[in-house]
């Protein structure tokens, strides 16, 4: 590792036990999350539902995992596919580069497989009039049914490596039922990232019109499923550098 990298790694280790930078960070999330913070932003003009160091651990994990299948629950208006697509297309053009060719913009072997079970016909449209759009593929219907499950795993048995998001419904219930289905896709060395693990540690009128709060939530569907599967183990190096996150314990990496 470079030098300037092991100076990172140190500073990164001492967030751990920084406590007043972690009480600000808890602050900021807490008011964040009551005033709807993660419903700004856009990426490449579609609306993405996450918080900016959130997209930027995306962007770290795909450039360094180097993915050709990247699974996402959860589309919305499919901001966070097109962030995804627009990281595969950026590996498309690095190959290209390095190995001295051109590459048709519009062809790739590296695809984002969506599924949602309620594609809006506006956000359908919108994501197929994309630029991105000829990386992705959308599927509708439940992330947990049975044929879904089927579909996806067929799809993803023609690819290599594949890096897995779950970001569609929040109860412990299905987050688990997620990780049983998809996180087995992910290959050795990448990620599954779980999001909206924070909803742990908020407070419990944090989510009034949701079915899931403290105890009932992608964090606890997590630390279960980790009580069974010692393949895979919580980053916490990058909570610790991101400090605002919602996915805090909820960056696993495949590691057997
Ligand atoms: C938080 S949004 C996804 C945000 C998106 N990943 C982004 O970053 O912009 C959650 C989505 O999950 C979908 N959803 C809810 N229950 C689901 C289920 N059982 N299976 C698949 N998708 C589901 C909702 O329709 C909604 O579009």
């Amino acid at each position: 590792m470079s030098d300037f990298g092991q100076e990172v790694s140190r500073r990164i280790e001492a967030v751990a036990h920084n406590e007043p930078l972690r009480v600000c960070a808890g602050e900021f999330l807490r008011s964040s999350v009551e005033s709807q913070y993660s419903y700004n932003f856009a990426w490449m003009s579609r609306p993405i539902i996450q918080y900016p160091q959130d997209m930027v651990a995306v962007q770290e994990l795909i450039w360094s995992v180097r993915p050709d299948l990247v699974i996402e629950t959860g589309i919305a208006h499919g901001g966070s596919l097109i962030l995804s697509a627009s990281m595969l297309a950026l590996l498309d053009m690095a190959d290209a580069i390095e190995a001295g060719t051109t590459i048709d913009p519009a062809v790739s072997q590296r695809k984002v497989l969506g599924i949602d079970i309620d594609i809006r016909a506006h956000n359908r449209a919108a994501i197929e009039a994309h630029p991105m759009a000829s990386r992705i593929e959308m599927i509708e219907g439940s992330s947990v049914a049975t044929e879904v499950v089927e579909h996806v795993r067929t799809i993803a048995s023609g690819y290599q490596r594949v890096l897995v998001c779950l970001d569609s419904n929040h109860t412990h219930e299905h987050v688990l039922a997620e990780l049983e289905a998809y996180a087995p896709l992910v290959s050795v060395g990448s990620y599954c990232i779980v999001f909206d693990t924070l909803v742990e540690d908020m407070p419990s009128d944090a989510y009034p019109a949701r079915p899931w709060g403290p105890g009932d939530n992608p964090k606890t569907a997590v630390w279960k499923y980790l009580e069974t599967h010692s393949e895979f183990e919580i980053c916490k190096d990058i909570q610790n550098k991101l400090l605002i996150t919602v996915a805090p314990d909820g960056y696993l990496k495949r590691i057997g």
